[in-house]
């Protein structure tokens, strides 16, 4: 299928800038693509947030991000994904976009290299109460087969998205949610949201370097790739494509703080005004 939409970018959309470590991957392992990110910077934290906030909040920034063109929808966001997937998917099939989310992508790495079948899922309290993990996760192992700790941490997302000091208060309260997986003696670790891959060396400190940290990015790039050939929407070009990015609230702050996410360059950083009246 090639009908023009071949040179428009993907689009990937988080709560904040948490999506920037999984827009790292798509940069590397797609380098030709163009790509339209949309942090949600006004409405960050969705992890904290109710389903009755979070679905029709989706739906408006989803529509909003299309409305700018896109050929496929990442959705960067384990919260966003588990409080609402099908809401993002019912918009996109408005225009014949394919959704990729975060959920499903890891839980089917967990699934294959635990050993002991023992794995831990760190994530939002959105994402921990929505059982999207779990879900994910029985889907491929059949019930019973694997032994599932979740732990919600409430507090880790905006830690790291308000700059992280690294001060004592932070490390105890990582220690604190790592303390149930210890005990569970877990193999694998699913980073279940995608603002803790930049606390990875923490958690793995604490949890010892035996246990596998499972994170989206590597999984939803080369699903990605998977998708555009399927459907020959690969872009024409060859060389490195652009990226640009949308957020919702102070541009300064997501600039400084993406770019030590992304560990590349931002380029331009437009803040958008989406109105709840507009459903184009
Ligand atoms: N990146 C979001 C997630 O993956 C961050 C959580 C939040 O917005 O609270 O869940």
């Amino acid at each position: 299928m090639n009908d023009g939409r071949r040179s428009l970018p993907i689009a990937v959309f988080d709560s904040g800038i948490g999506g920037l470590t999984v827009l790292h991957e798509l940069l590397v392992s797609l380098p030709e693509e163009d790509y339209l990110y949309l942090g949600d910077t006004e409405g960050f934290p969705y992890g904290t947030k109710s389903a009755g906030w979070l679905r029709p909040r989706i739906e408006l920034m989803v529509r909003f991000l299309l409305g700018r063109g896109a050929k496929l929808l990442v959705i960067a966001c384990n919260s966003a994904t588990a409080a609402g997937a099908d809401v993002a998917r019912a918009v996109a099939a408005e225009r014949g976009v394919e959704v990729l989310t975060v959920v499903d992508p890891e839980a089917e790495i967990a699934a294959a290299i635990t050993e002991s079948g023992r794995i831990g899922v760190l994530a939002t309290p959105t994402t921990v109460e929505g059982g999207a993990y779990r879900r994910a996760l029985e889907r491929r192992a059949g019930q019973g087969e694997l032994e599932i700790v979740e732990v919600a941490a409430p507090d880790l997302a905006p830690i790291i998205q308000n700059g992280f000091p690294f001060d004592e208060t932070v490390i105890d309260t990582v220690r604190s949610y790592c303390e149930p997986l210890r005990r569970a003696r877990i193999d694998t670790l699913i980073l279940g949201c995608t603002h803790y891959p930049l606390v990875a060396p923490m958690l793995q400190r604490m949890l010892g370097r035996d246990v596998r940290m499972v994170t989206a990015g590597h999984a939803v790039a080369a699903t990605a790739q998977r998708e555009l050939q399927g459907r020959g929407l690969e872009a024409e070009n060859a060389g490195e494509g652009d990226y640009r990015f949308l957020c919702t609230a102070d541009v300064a702050s997501f600039r400084e703080l993406g770019t030590r996410f992304l560990q590349m360059p931002l380029g331009e950083v437009e803040r958008v005004e989406i109105d709840p009246g507009d459903r184009s």
